[in-house]
């Protein structure tokens, strides 16, 4: 098991250059699940190297995909895919798998997966999934809510779906399955993340025909998809990204976080902005840099274009710096304020009142400590804390931090902190 050890800046602001952005995991991984419905080689750049799409890769070629992952590139012939289980084992540790029930059903008519696992973000259902297949005419068993089997022999009908929760995998796996159906799919009440369009991009690239991605009505029409000549670019990853802007506005001299889209990013450097962080924003960089002090803000977690989920734990650090009382409330999950009581031990103040809702009380210096991220944000989370602490800490569980981030220590290394990788 890998851990990093963080020699932290003891609230110094020195970290200065230029971090390059990867390809979304978010954008990444849809992509990948729809690559199973799309004849011919699908190419795709931008690729991140990280975890999850390893995971992906092993997912497709137990359903006999071939899959050739070289650098930051994709390729994905499925002619030979006709396998209709999802592999328990990643299954189980990456919630994502979910996302190629869609693709795998309206290819084989049949999947079979255990509930997805992944971050323990809360609970995680998968009611959206049932419910939303059940009115394509697909037949839903159950075995004890821990192994399901979706089967559609005689494919997949048209028809209408409300998400009763607004969902980014949900709108993703049905608008690929979707494409597949024998009439049009509307669907309602859908998550409008950049990553959804992207999604839809790559669909129309391939021949789909698809109105109103980035809105909360998205209608699908059946269409025949075919590889596109030119390789698909995997969007920047906004949460990447916008965790090394945390990390400039937290000890940065001059921080600047390139090959983005800033656009997608506007909740967080509004909120940046709004406590007094310099942001200086071009077309596909911004620079931040740490100011004299930082103002308390309140944070509520939302659906795109709010502030993202992913970015609340990161964000959590930079409130333990500002000058006065923050909040934060997590609307998204029930379990996403789980490391606090970690982040507490370093030397936060922070009071969890439900597991909703956050007080901070700042500034308070960080101490170095002995730390495992629960999942992959606050994994990260905590490796920010332990760059700004006094003395040096261990941040466990590095296999969920590269889940997410690629080379995070090379990257962390070159703006000038002192991390290194260890293995035990
Ligand atoms: N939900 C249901 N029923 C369902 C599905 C979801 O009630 O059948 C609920 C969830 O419990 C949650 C809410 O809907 O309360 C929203 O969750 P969503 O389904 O949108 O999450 P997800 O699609 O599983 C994606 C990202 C997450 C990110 C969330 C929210 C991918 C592969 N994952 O998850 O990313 O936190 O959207 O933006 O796109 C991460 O990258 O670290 C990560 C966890």
């Amino acid at each position: 098991m890998d851990s990093f050890v963080v020699d932290g800046l003891n609230g110094k602001a020195s970290l200065k250059g230029t971090v390059s952005i990867e390809g979304a995991k978010n954008a990444t991984l849809p992509l990948m699940a729809a690559a199973l419905l799309v004849e011919g080689e699908t190419k795709l750049e931008n690729v991140p190297s990280i975890a999850d799409v390893l995971s992906s890769k092993e997912l497709l070629e137990h359903l006999g995909a071939f899959v050739d992952l070289k650098e930051n590139t994709c390729s994905i012939r499925p002619q030979n895919a006709s396998g209709t289980v999802l592999e328990r084992e990643i299954a189980k540790k990456m919630r994502a798998s979910v996302l190629f029930v869609g693709s795998t059903l309206a290819r084989n008519r049949k999947v079979s997966l255990p509930h997805p696992g992944g971050c323990v973000l809360g609970s995680r259902p998968i009611d959206l999934f049932i419910r939303g297949f059940e009115t394509l005419g697909v037949n839903v068993e159950e075995k004890e809510g821990e192994y399901y089997t979706f089967s559609a022999p005689n494919g997949l009908k048209g028809g209408e779906i409300f998400f009763s929760v607004i969902s980014v995998t949900a709108t993703e796996t049905f608008m690929i399955a979707a494409t597949k159906a024998e009439a049009p799919v509307t669907l309602k009440n859908c998550a409008m993340e950049p990553e959804v369009i992207a999604l839809a991009d790559f669909l129309k690239a391939c021949g789909a025909r698809i109105e109103g991605a980035g809105t909360p009505t998205i209608v699908i029409h059946p269409s025949y998809l075919e590889a596109p000549k030119e390789p698909f670019q995997v969007i920047p990853d906004r949460i990447e990204a916008g965790s090394f802007l945390i990390l400039g506005a937290l000890a940065g001299k001059e921080v600047t976080v390139t090959d983005i889209n800033p656009k997608h990013l506007d909740a967080l450097l509004e909120a940046l902005k709004e406590m007094g962080v310099a942001v200086s924003i071009k077309e596909n960089e911004v620079t931040v840099s740490r100011p004299e002090t930082l103002k308390p803000i309140s944070i509520r977690t939302h659906e795109y274009p709010g502030f993202p989920t992913d970015l609340q734990a990161p964000m959590m650090i930079l409130l333990t710096q500002t000058e006065g009382e923050s909040s934060v409330l997590e609307t998204i999950f029930d379990g996403r304020l789980n490391y606090v009581d970690d982040l507490v031990t370093m030397g936060a103040d922070v009071r969890v009142w439900n597991p909703h809702k956050a007080t901070v009380k700042g500034p308070t210096p960080l101490k170095a400590k002995d730390i495992d991220g629960p999942d992959i944000r606050a994994g990260l989370a905590f490796l920010l804390a332990g760059a700004i602490a006094e003395g040096k800490s261990h941040i466990g569980n590095a296999h969920l931090i590269d889940r997410g981030y690629e080379k995070i220590e090379t990257k962390l290394s070159s703006l000038g902190l002192d991390i290194k990788r260890v293995s035990s």
